[in-house]
Formats: C-alpha cells, structure tokens, sequence
C-alpha cells in the first residue's frame, strides 16, 4: 500500500465540495478550482522543446500589469478558485513578481486560497527563494532535464546549471517543498532518467517526467526527440521499486512511490495517455487570454472586462462564457510517427 504520509494538498481530488454557491463549473460538470496564470512570456532559458532560439517576445505594452494579474485573480478567486500557480515564461524574470505573490499569499491567509505555487526554471531561486516562501508559498516546481552540465547546455541553450542547482537547494532550505519537472527525450537525458531519479530521492524531492506536447513552432521536428513514456517506465523499475499510487490530483499526472522514499514520483503522459477527464483548471495568458485546454485555441479576452468600469461584473461573466467553452480534453496524439494535435502557441505563451 502507498504511505499516505506521502500524499500532499496536490493530491486533494478534484471533486471538493465547492465553498461558493456560484462555483465554475464546465459545460461536463467538472470544477474548475485551480487556475495557471502566466505572468510573462518572456524567460532567460531557451529550451529546444519549448522556444525556437530567436523568440519574438510579446511587446511589453500587451502584457497585463501586475494589478490586472491580480484583478484577474480576484475574480477567480470570487468563483471558487482554490489554487494558483504562477508559470511563465519564466515568472520569476517578471519585475516586481514578489508584489504579486504577496497579494496572493495574502489571500492564502484570508481564507480566499488554499495555496499559491509556482513553476520555475530555477535561475532566480538562488536570490529569491526565501522571499517566495515570507510571501506564503510552500511548494514550488522546477524544470531540470539533466544534471550533466553539457547536455543542460545543450537543452536549454544557456550554460546555467549550476545557478539551476544552487537555486533548488536554496528553494529547500528555505523550507520550500520542491517537485522537478523533466521532459523525457529520446537521445538526449532518455538514458539518464533513472540516475535523475535516484538523484531525486537522495534529496528529498518529487520528481516529475513529461512527455514532449506539440506547442508552437521549435527549431526541428518534434518527433526526433519525442520519448513515450511506456517506454521509461520498465527502465525506471529495472533501478527501483515504484508502486502506483491511487491518489489523483484533478491534473495530469499519474503518481508512484518509490524504494519506500519520500519521493513521489509522476508521469505526464499527454500522448500514450489521455488525462483530460478529471480536469480542474484553466489558464490565462500574461496578456488576459483565458485558454479552457493547454492542447486547444479556443480562448476569451479578458482585457475588454478587466478595463471596463465593473471589472468584478464583466469578468464574472467572462468565465461563465469561458466553461461553456471548455472542450472535453486535448487531440495531442501520435499517429503514423507524425506527433498531431498541435497548436501554434509556445508552452511559454500560456504558462506550463
Ligand atoms: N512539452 C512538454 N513539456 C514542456 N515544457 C515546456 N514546453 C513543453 C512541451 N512542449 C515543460 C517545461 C516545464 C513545464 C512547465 O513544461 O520544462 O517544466
Ligand atoms: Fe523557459 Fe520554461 Fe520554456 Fe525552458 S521551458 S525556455 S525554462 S519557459
């Protein structure tokens, strides 16, 4: 049996019982509880999987300023949002970003939220990571795909690791709760992944391996490097001893114990494995955007409703428009070796 010692808020289902009478609820009776608000685009790492090298960077007058993120948020928050996470680009190369966490954190102490988290590259945490926990966050998700400093090099397309590494410690002994993030691929840290996640129990971290998504445009085909994670699994379990775990999170990944660690370990398999079914969340972009699906383009501006004169007004009704919209689930699929279901939007522009 899985310890359940080792279950965190992540793994609430996604079935809670709502707290506001006029919670968000999609056209398939899902909750929405749980909201991802990019903050940024713009980020100091370029990684292959995710940027082409020249990135053109939306035009700082588009972005939302950093009290429209939190009007934004508010009204989220009124229709029972719980949780927030702050992604990017790069959130924490957003100037000023610790306001925002703040304000959040504030609504963490208000009863409003039941926590604020954060997915970073890392590369801010060394100077930033005790602030981030003063300002009310406790766990936060760092994107590491290698610890081999080449290959990092190679990956990301900027020579960081060690600031990456010397952030996730300063994030842990700040007292944050830190969960990995790595995307599987082949012929680049494929072979690594069991050394990534031993690395990841003798540290006392979570660790998550992802699947390759078909988002936006990057410098060469997808499918080079595309790595079903079937075929990790048997590999991970040659080196150790991973039980499933029943407990689910209303997100997308599928969650195992190991070697009777601490550390849990996920997989997010959009493309061997369809997780749509018990989804809890929208995004919305750093320019006002509400997307329903990371995998679909249908979205609502939100900026005619946030610049009006009733904001609170407008954007509630936003969202309700909002899930009536949201689609079942994503088209991310392989067929015939080709990846399809793409979409034209970066990870980057609506937040990972
Ligand atoms: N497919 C899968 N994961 C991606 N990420 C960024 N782009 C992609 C993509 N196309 C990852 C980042 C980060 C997380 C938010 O998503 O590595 O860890
Ligand atoms: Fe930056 Fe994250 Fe994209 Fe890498 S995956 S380029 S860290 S936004």
């Amino acid at each position: 049996m899985p310890d359940s010692s080792n279950i965190t808020s992540d793994m609430i289902p996604a079935s809670i019982e709502p707290q506001v009478k006029n919670q968000l609820r999609d056209q398939f009776g899902r909750t929405i509880s749980y909201l991802r608000l990019s903050v940024t685009d713009r980020c100091d790492l370029r990684c292959t999987y995710c940027m082409a090298e020249q990135m053109t960077f939306l035009p700082k007058k588009e972005v939302l300023s950093l009290e429209e993120l939190l009007t934004v948020s508010q009204a989220f928050i009124t229709r029972g949002v719980r949780r927030i996470r702050l992604t990017g680009g790069e959130p924490l190369v957003r100037k000023n970003i610790l306001w925002l966490i703040e304000k959040l954190g504030a609504e963490i102490a208000s009863g409003g939220l039941d926590e604020v988290t954060l997915t970073t590259n890392g590369t801010q945490l060394p100077h930033m990571a005790k602030d981030i926990y003063a300002a009310g966050v406790r766990r936060i998700n760092v994107s590491l795909d290698t610890l081999d400093a080449e290959l990092f090099s190679e990956i990301t397309r900027r020579n960081k690791l060690e600031t990456v590494l010397e952030g996730i410690m300063a994030a842990k002994a700040a007292g944050l709760k830190v969960k990995l993030n790595t995307v599987a691929m082949r012929h680049k840290n494929e072979d690594e992944l069991p050394a990534l996640l031993t690395w990841a129990i003798e540290n006392d971290l979570d660790i998550t391996f992802i699947e390759t998504m078909p988002l936006g445009d990057i410098s060469e085909a997808r499918e080079n490097t595309y790595l079903p994670l079937t075929a990790v699994l048997p590999k991970l379990e040659a080196k150790h001893k991973i039980i499933p775990s029943t407990a689910r999170t209303g997100g997308p990944a599928r969650y195992f114990t190991v070697d009777d660690s601490a550390s849990k370990l996920g997989l997010i398999t959009p493309l061997t494995n369809n997780f749509c079914d018990g989804c809890n969340r929208v995004r919305v972009t750093c320019t006002g955007r509400i997307y329903m699906c990371l995998g679909q383009d249908d979205h609502i501006d939100l900026r005619a409703a946030l610049r009006s004169g009733e904001p609170s007004t407008n954007l509630s009704g936003c969202l309700d428009k909002a899930m009536g919209l949201k689609p079942r689930g994503h088209d991310f699929a392989m067929s015939n070796g080709k990846m399809v279901g793409t979409v034209s939007r970066h990870m980057s522009q609506t937040g990972g």
